[in-house]
């Protein structure tokens, strides 16, 4: 009998079965592809791999001339850039599986399919429930659900030749033309990739923006460096029918057929499993994070979600004060006096995101049209990115754009885009997180000379 079975070794899964592991339950995951999933198999980290390969070709293409670099007739190998790709892939699986070994998880590679639910003895320690699940013929007392997101291929697609961030990230030579329906992250960043390996890029999108929900200038001004790249955006341009090789991007469902878990009752809305804040489904003993609950569809979120989930399962039944499950918004007290099971909760306010592009976009909490719509009464400050020096010492044309959103003196949103970005976000994030206001955020000592300065100049330039 294991304490916990996980299904699915993405982001949520592998780092909820090693913390399982390491405080003490007896964990066993099933993963019927690669361990890290889809984010480290075929999205997040081959993609950034692939990118970064780009970046380099276009410094050599001209791109490093006004730094005082040139190079003759650069020439891009792609086929060894995929081969460095899953290579890093590679190592990085094999990481995570050392990690899981030295935890203590078992791992099967098969598809798992809850069978039903068995009975287990009243009294178990660590049992909150009278209730246990058959997992491929294994029994645990506690389930939790990983399987992730699959790409949505709309029924106008099928025939053709399309590819999804699978198929495309798998390439080993470079397209001549490329259409991609969705001008979301993933046809964005794929987009980025390859304009610079040489392929005449062409977007579709059905709204009248690009990158969803970001800040409309931050998506405009974006737009308008790729289209100076050479890249055509189709907006307000729904495609209904598909001819040559198309990658689609139009966003992803949860992953929730093929694992029975119909036969145990767990409640699914929208295509998605329904979780509180403590990650629990409607069965008792049955959680689920990641993409499978639809809430945020990002790895970093299902990090978290995977961390909410086991501190609860580990103190699910334990009155340990100060023990997995306890954190400062997560601890509840009873007018009695007798400590209540420690919860963990979820905290989906202060989740940042980027798209990898080159400049590079991030974005968290609130925009100023976001704040207006819910009637906060926001206001916005703004800065070019060149007032950060390094940024000006990296960057030659000095284009990039800081924004931040604020309410009662309290930072709700911030929106930049230049690289890197994807690095600054993470101090905006604590800042969000910790709900700093205006004061406590100017005697933040940022290290100079650093591109995350620019929040430290955004703060007093602009207020
Ligand atoms: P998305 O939801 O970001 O974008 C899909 C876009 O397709 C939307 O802008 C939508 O308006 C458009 N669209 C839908 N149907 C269309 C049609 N028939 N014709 C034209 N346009 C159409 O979805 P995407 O890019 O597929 O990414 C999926 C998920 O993967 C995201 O939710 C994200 O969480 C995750 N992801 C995150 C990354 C990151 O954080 N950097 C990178 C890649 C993926």
């Amino acid at each position: 009998m294991f304490d916990l079975i996980i299904i699915g070794g993405g982001p949520a899964g592998y780092h909820a079965a090693e913390l399982a592991a390491n405080s003490g339950l007896k964990t066993l995951l099933f993963e019927k592809r690669a361990v890290g999933g889809v984010c480290l198999n075929e999205g997040c980290i081959p993609s950034k791999a692939l990118l970064h390969t780009a970046k380099l070709y276009d410094y050599a293409k001209g791109g490093a001339e006004p730094y005082g670099v040139t190079c003759q007739n650069p020439v891009l190998d792609y086929a060894a850039a995929v081969k460095r790709k899953d290579k890093v892939v590679k190592k990085l699986v094999a990481g995570i599986e050392m990690s899981l070994k030295k935890a203590g998880v078992e791992i099967v590679r098969e598809n798992a399919v809850v069978e039903a639910t068995v009975p287990v003895a009243r009294g178990t320690p660590g049992t909150a429930s009278p209730t246990g699940f058959s997992v491929n013929g294994r029994q645990a007392k506690h389930l939790l659900i990983c399987t992730g997101s699959e790409p949505i291929i709309p029924p106008f697609c099928a025939g053709a030749q399309i590819m999804t961030n699978r198929e495309i990230l798998a390439l080993t030579e470079v397209p001549e033309t490329l259409d991609i329906i969705g001008g979301g992250v993933i046809g964005l960043e794929m987009a980025s990739l390859f304009n610079s390996a040489g392929s005449k890029v062409t977007v579709y999108e059905m709204t009248d923006k690009i990158a969803g929900p970001f800040d409309r200038e931050i998506s405009g001004l974006l737009q308008k460096t790729y289209e100076k790249k050479g890249v055509t955006f189709k907006l307000n341009t729904r495609v209904e029918t598909v001819t040559g090789p198309t990658l689609v991007s139009v966003g992803r469902r949860a992953a929730t057929a093929g694992n029975g878990l119909e036969t145990i009752g767990v409640h699914t809305e929208n295509g998605v499993i329904v979780t509180d804040e403590h990650m629990k489904t409607n069965i008792p003993n049955v959680y689920a994070a990641g993409d499978v609950n639809g809430k945020s569809m990002l790895a970093h979120t299902a990090y978290r979600e995977a961390e909410v989930a086991v501190n609860n399962i580990v103190g699910a039944g334990s009155s340990r004060p100060g023990g997995a499950g306890n954190n400062a918004g997560g601890t509840v007290s009873n007018a009695g006096g007798k400590t209540p099971p420690l919860r963990d909760r979820m905290d989906y306010s202060a989740i940042p995101s980027v798209i990898y592009t080159n400049p590079e976009a991030a974005a968290i909490g609130e925009t100023l049209e976001s704040a207006q719509a819910k009637g906060f009464d926001a206001r916005e400050t703004r800065l070019p990115m060149m007032y950060s020096g390094r940024f000006m010492a990296e960057n030659e044309r000095g284009e990039g754009l800081c924004k931040l959103v604020w309410h009662d003196n309290r930072l709700i949103g911030a929106h930049l885009l230049g690289s890197p970005v994807s690095e600054v976000i993470s101090t905006l994030s604590a800042i969000l997180y910790n709900e700093m206001d205006i004061e406590r955020i100017k005697k933040i000592i940022f290290p100079h000379p650093t591109v995350a300065e620019i929040i430290k100049e955004a703060v007093f330039h602009g207020t």
